[in-house]
Order: C-alpha cells, then structure tokens, then sequence
C-alpha cells in the first residue's frame, strides 16, 4: 500500500497575527456576552523579537528590538469601586500555562501589577518621577477609585520568549490610561494613540518594568516594555538601556528581499523560574569584581569604553577577571552569595560581547552604506555569532533551539540565533525570501510542531 507522508510546510505552520479588526469585533462581542454591558474600547500592544542585546538590558547594554505584528489585545470598560474582573480568552493563560502558585504569579498579576504601578506616580514612592515632567504624571495617573473590566486575548504565544508578558502589561496599561486618566478622557477613543508622546510612552514603560519586577518579582531589565509602547513601523529600536533613549533605525534597507522568521520552538521558558535571575546574578558578580558593583549605583556598560569600544577592552577586562579570581574557585556576588568563578567569567565575556555586538549593529543600521546582501551576511554572521555566546557563555540555549540554529543555517540563513531570556522560547532568523521554504522545511525536520512567525518590524501600543 502507498505511503503518504503528510510534511507541515512554512504556510501551514505559520501562526498568524490575525486580523485586528476582525480580532476587535470578536472581543467586543465577547466582552458583552460576559459582562453584559459593552467594552469602551480596544487596546493593542505587541510582542518583541530582539536582532541583538540579550541579557544586557540590566547591565544597561544596547538593545536592538523590533515590536510584531503580534500582540495583545485588551477590551475594557470602568469601573468605579477600584476593582479589576479580568478575563481571558487565551488557553493558554486559561489552562495555566503561564505558571500560578507561591513562588510563580498568575497572569492577572501582570495586569494588577501595572494598575498598583499607575496609581504610585506621583506619589514619590515610585521612584520613577523623579526625573519626570509633573505634567505627564498628571495626564497618566489614573483617578481615585477606577477599577476596570477586561477581556484579554493574545496572539503572542505565550511563554514564546517574544514578550508575551509584556504585551499585556503594555496593552493594559494603554486600556488604564484610556479609560481613567486625564490624557484619557481629552483623547477619546483613538485620539489617544497620537496624543501619546514618546514621553508619555517612556514613563508608561516605566510603570510597566516596575509592575513586573516589583510586584511580580520577575528580575527582568525593561527591554520588552520599551519596544512594546516606543517601537515603530519598518523600525529596529537602538535602546540604550543606560537612559532609556532610543534611535528609531530603518530595516527598508535590509529587508529588501530578505525577512526576520521567528520560529517558536514550543519549548515555553518562564522568567520568574530562577535560572533567568541566576544567570543575571552570576554576571553581576563578575561585574562587582571589576569594580561595577549594583549595589553601588554601578552597571556592567561601564567597563566598555562610552564610544566605539574594541574587542581588545573585553579582552583586558577578562584577563583583569582571570588576575583576580588566580587563587580562588568562588567570588561573592553584591548580594553577598557565593559564585563559581568560571560561571561568572563565562556571564562576563557574554556580556560584554553581546554589548559590542549590539554597538557594531547599531553602526552597521544606521549607516546603510553597504551593498544588501553584504550587509545581510554581516548582520547573519552577528546574529549567530550571538547565538553561539548564548550556548557556551550566557548557557541559557537549549538542544532544540541549537538544532533549528544549525539546520537553518545549513539550508542558506543568513543567520540565527535564539532570543529572549533563554532556556526555552524562540529562535529568530534572517533569511533572503527565495530561501525561507527551504530554512522551514529543514526546521521542520528536527520538529513538525514548530509555529513561525513573521517578523515585520511594526507599530507600538496603540488603541484598535
Ligand atoms: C527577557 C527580559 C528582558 C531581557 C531578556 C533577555 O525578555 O524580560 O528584560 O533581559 O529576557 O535579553
């Protein structure tokens, strides 16, 4: 009898970002049919995939992020008795896929999170205002007693490493700001999108990275939240995570004829699990060895001269690292815990590598001066050269992701590389068009249940 051998193609396996229009109405229905009263509004914010700068957003390294067309959509309405009913139509979240018990917060976390977040500008306790314009509090914080309904739903996979959770911290911050606040009610409906100035979305930002370290207790380092409210159409971000300023630089350029494919291995990574913290704390470690220690004000950028810094300083600091760990197998973090050394020299190169790389990039971006498929095959040779850092130095890849890494390059990628915090997620590659059918059959060798997602560099957080 004749075999037949089903094989998943690339547009079989694609996972869409769907409709928002389409995706908006549905919700809208939803929402009525499960508050008995009718949403206010729709409030979208994406997902991220990062080109390069993985785990230095805390170490205030350059980052290069670009937000999905993916996101999370969010219809609300108010309440005025200070209460949030959230509801999802995600089952992923529903099933508890996004972990819930003492040591792992549930979902509806996230969203308290950025409300208890809003409601503490201004306040001076946040410590978020006090560099902040008083007038953009006002216009953001939320009046006494608002409280809100909401209905959630994600195209984001979640627990994906493409920012899920951030996606819906932003998208409900959007709904909070639209709903009960000052700028809020002087920009109905859509006229909040454009009322949002990047200040706006830059102190919203901060809210959000205070939500999901402070209250969720994730130890993460404000590189998701950033890109969700402040990135752009056909834009990389350029985000020094020193200050938080960003370049908006074009991809027209390099994405003529080639495209960014995230493919998510299913393997879901969680960032609240520890290791995501133990790796950042073996870094700060190093860092504190050589003198830029947290706990006194100081980041690891520091060791990397402020402009154009060459490899030969990452060399210096590693051999500084080496004189001083000679007669010990252990270095005590700021945090006063004890770290094997060779881990922490191993957090250290990666860092400070991954810092250059983000800086050659940036250069490589900004200029547009090279011929495409010359500056396709520099990016590539970046990217993967940053996977291969996340495998042996980082140590947060994992099997299935080095597979896909080393089969997509095998079929004609330019480059790849995992993303996100690691030890799960998703792996995002560059690849010419004439080639992605051969990069997704070769992925789908190693595993037919791979997802990809197109990777159109796309707007920020905005009302739908
Ligand atoms: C997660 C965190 C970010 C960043 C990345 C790793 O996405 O939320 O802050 O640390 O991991 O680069």
């Amino acid at each position: 009898m004749a075999q037949w051998c089903l094989v998943r193609t690339l547009d079989a396996a694609r996972h869409p970002a769907g409709d928002p229009e389409q995706i908006t109405a549905d919700l809208r229905a939803q929402f009525l049919s499960t508050f008995g009263r009718d949403a206010e509004g729709t409030w979208f914010a994406p997902g991220r995939a990062n080109l390069n700068g993985e785990h230095i957003d805390f170490h205030g390294g350059r980052c290069l992020p670009m937000a999905l067309p993916h996101g999370t959509y969010v219809a609300a309405a108010p309440r005025t008795d200070g209460v949030l009913q959230m509801r999802t139509l995600d089952p992923e979240l529903d099933s508890g896929v996004i972990p819930s018990g003492p040591e792992a917060p549930s979902w509806t976390h996230y969203v308290s999170g950025v409300l208890w977040s809003l409601q503490g500008l201004g306040t001076g306790a946040t410590g978020l205002d006090d560099d902040a314009d008083p007038a953009l509090i006002t216009d953001l914080t939320p009046e006494d007693g608002f409280g809100a309904d909401l209905l959630i739903l994600s195209t984001v996979p979640v627990g994906g490493g493409l920012s899920s959770s951030a996606a819906l911290e932003c998208a409900c911050a959007l709904a909070f700001v639209g709903l009960g606040t000052p700028l809020g009610h002087e920009n109905p409906e859509e006229e909040l999108t454009s009322a949002l100035t990047d200040d706006h979305r830059a102190l919203l930002a901060q809210a959000c990275i205070r939500a999901e370290v402070e209250f969720v207790g994730a130890g993460t380092g404000g590189l998701d939240q950033t890109v969700s409210l402040r990135g752009a159409e056909n834009r990389i971000l350029s985000l020094d995570c020193r200050d938080f300023s960003v370049n908006r630089l074009n991809t027209a350029c390099l994405l003529r004829g080639y495209r960014f494919l995230a493919v998510d291995t299913r393997q879901a990574h969680w960032l609240v699990d520890g290791q995501f913290a133990a790796r950042r704390a073996e870094a700060e470690a190093a860092g504190a060895l050589l003198g830029f220690s947290v706990a006194e004000g100081h980041q690891l950028r520091e060791a990397l001269p402020e402009r154009r810094p060459k490899k030969l300083h990452v060399t210096e600091r590693l051999t500084e690292f080496d004189e001083k760990t000679a007669d010990r197998t252990q270095i005590t973090g700021p945090d006063g815990q004890d770290y094997d050394a060779a881990a922490c020299r191993r957090r250290l190169k990666h860092a400070l590598m991954e810092m250059l790389r983000s800086e050659k990039l940036h250069t490589l971006l900004s200029e547009e001066a090279f011929g495409l498929d010359h500056m396709a095959a520099e990016i590539g040779e970046i990217m993967t050269a940053g996977h291969v850092s996340m495998r042996d130095e980082a140590e947060v890849s994992f099997p299935a992701a080095d597979r896909i890494v080393d089969a997509a390059l095998s079929a004609g990628a330019a480059g790849a590389r995992l993303i996100g915090g690691g030890f799960g997620g998703s792996v995002l590659v560059l690849v010419h068009e004439d080639t992605m059918h051969d990069v997704a059959a070769a992925a789908l060798k190693i595993d037919a249940g791979l997802r990809f997602l197109d990777v159109s560099p796309s707007a920020a957080a905005r009302v739908v």
